[in-house]
C-alpha cells in the first residue's frame, strides 16, 4: 500500500463515519502566537475545544478528521535515527463534544487491525498521576474489545498530552504500539492547562488524535527505517543522507508555507535547516528537485520557482561567507572569526574546521558581555 492510498484510506474511513474532511492548515499558526509552527493537527482546532468557536455552525459537524503537515524542532539532534523527522504528516480524527473515548478507541482499533490488517503489540492508557486518576475506563474499552490484549499503564510523561505552546486543552492519552513504536495517540481532551500549569475541566469534553504518517508507512511497508519508504524515495537517492533528506523537504515547505530565511524565529529556522544541509550535500538545488517531484508531494509543484529562488539565494549568500570565512582560517586566523566576522553559528563551524569547543563557547560568552557592555556604554553617551 502506498502513501497516498494511506491518507486516503484514513479520511474515507472517518469521512463514513460522521467526520468533516478539513483541509491542512498552514505551518506558520494563524491566531496563536504560543508556538513558531503547527505541530499538531488539533492546532487549528483550538477553539473548538474550549467553547470559543462552534464546530456544528463551522462544519455542520461536531466530527473533523484532517491530514495535517507539522514541524516540530524540538528532536533535531534525534533526526537520521529510524523515525525522527523535523517535517511529518499527521493524520487525526478529532471531535468537539461528539463521541468520547468508546468510539474513538473501537474506530481506531477497526481501522488498525481491519483496515490496515496490522497487529497491534500493546495499547498503553494513563495510569494516574498527582489529580489526574487512572484512566479505568479506556482500560475496560480495549478489553471489551479484545480480552487478549496488553494494556500498559503509563504516566504523566507518556501518556499525557498537550497543551501545545504555553497553555491550551490536554489530556490523559491512550495509544496504540506496532512493531515496536508507538503509532497512534488519542488524547482526551478534559482539561485546560493555563500558563501557571494548573488544570481545569474544560465545559466540553474532546477527541484529539494523532498518527504520523511516515511512521505509519514505515510499519505497512516494512522498511528499516522511514526513509526508505515511497515518501523519501526520490529524495534519498539525491539526498545521499537522511539528515539533508529530512531537512531539505522540511525547508520546502515552509518556504512554501511564505517563511524565508532570516536571524530570528521561524526565518532562523529555515536558514539552520538549509545550511545545514548544505554543510552535508552541496547539492541542495537537487534534492529541493527531488520533494518537487516526488509523486507524494504534487501539491508543491506550483511553488516550485518560489522554493528554488529562496533556496538558491540564501544559500549562495552561504557560500559566499563560508568561503570567504574558511579563507581567513587557512590563512591562519583564529576560527572564531567565522562567529563574530561572517556570523556563522557553532554547530557550522564544529562541522567545517577543528576547534576547542569549550574554548570556543567561552569566547563566545566573553563576546556576548563585551558586545553588550559596548551597546550600554553607546547608549550612556
Ligand atoms: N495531538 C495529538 C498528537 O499530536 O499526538
Amino acid at each position: 500500500m502506498n502513501s497516498a492510498e494511506i491518507r486516503q484510506r484514513f479520511l474515507k474511513f472517518f469521512e463514513e463515519r460522521g467526520h468533516v474532511v478539513i483541509p491542512s492548515a498552514s505551518l506558520v499558526p494563524e491566531g496563536d502566537s504560543s508556538v513558531l509552527f503547527t505541530t499538531a493537527g488539533m492546532q487549528q482546532f483550538k477553539p473548538y475545544y474550549i467553547g470559543k468557536a462552534n464546530a456544528q455552525k463551522d462544519f455542520g459537524s461536531l466530527n473533523t478528521v484532517s491530514i495535517q503537515k507539522c514541524v516540530r524542532t524540538s528532536d533535531i539532534e534525534e533526526v537520521g535515527d529510524e523515525s525522527h523527522l523535523t517535517f511529518f504528516e499527521m493524520l487525526g480524527n478529532f471531535s468537539f463534544g461528539g463521541y468520547w473515548k468508546k468510539e474513538a478507541i473501537e474506530w481506531a482499533y477497526e481501522f488498525i487491525t481491519k483496515d490496515l490488517g496490522l497487529q497491534i503489540d500493546f495499547v498503553s492508557v494513563f495510569g494516574g498521576e498527582a489529580e489526574v486518576p487512572e484512566d479505568k475506563e479506556s482500560r475496560e474499552i480495549w478489553k471489551s474489545i479484545d480480552p487478549n490484549i496488553t494494556v500498559k499503564k503509563f504516566g504523566r510523561a507518556d501518556n499525557f498530552w498537550g497543551p501545545t505552546g504555553e497553555e491550551g486543552p490536554c489530556g490523559p492519552t491512550t495509544e496504540i504500539y506496532v512493531n515496536g513504536i508507538e503509532i497512534w495517540n488519542i488524547v482526551f481532551n478534559e482539561f485546560y492547562q493555563s500558563r501557571d500549569k494548573t488544570l481545569k475541566l474544560l465545559e466540553v469534553k474532546g477527541v484529539d488524535t494523532g498518527m504520523g504518517l511516515e511512521r505509519l508507512v514505515k510499519v505497512i511497508q516494512k522498511t528499516p527505517t522511514v526513509f526508505e519508504t515511497d515518501l523519501f524515495e526520490s529524495i534519498m537517492k539525491a539526498a545521499g543522507s537522511r539528515i539533508v533528506a529530512d531537512h531539505v523537504r522540511t525547508s520546502c515547505f515552509i518556504i512554501t508555507d511564505g517563511v524565508v530565511p532570516s536571524n530570528t524565529d521561524r526565518g532562523y529556522i529555515l536558514r539552520r535547516l538549509l545550511r545545514r544541509a548544505y554543510i552535508k550535500n552541496k547539492n541542495v538545488n537537487l534534492v529541493v528537485d527531488a520533494v518537487i517531484i516526488n509523486p507524494s508531494y504534487n501539491g508543491l509543484y506550483i511553488f516550485a520557482p518560489n522554493i528554488k529562488e529562496v533556496v538558491t539565494q540564501e544559500l549562495e549568500k552561504f557560500e559566499k561567507a563560508l568561503n570567504a570565512g574558511l579563507k581567513q582560517v587557512e590563512k591562519g586566523a583564529d576560527p572564531f572569526v567565522l562567529f563574530t566576522s561572517y556570523g556563522l553559528p557553532l554547530e557550522i563551524i564544529e562541522e567545517v574546521t577543528t576547534i576547542d569547543k569549550e574554548k570556543f563557547m567561552k569566547q563566545i560568552k566573553e563576546h556576548k558581555q563585551l558586545s553588550t557592555e559596548r551597546g550600554s556604554q553607546k547608549f550612556k553617551k
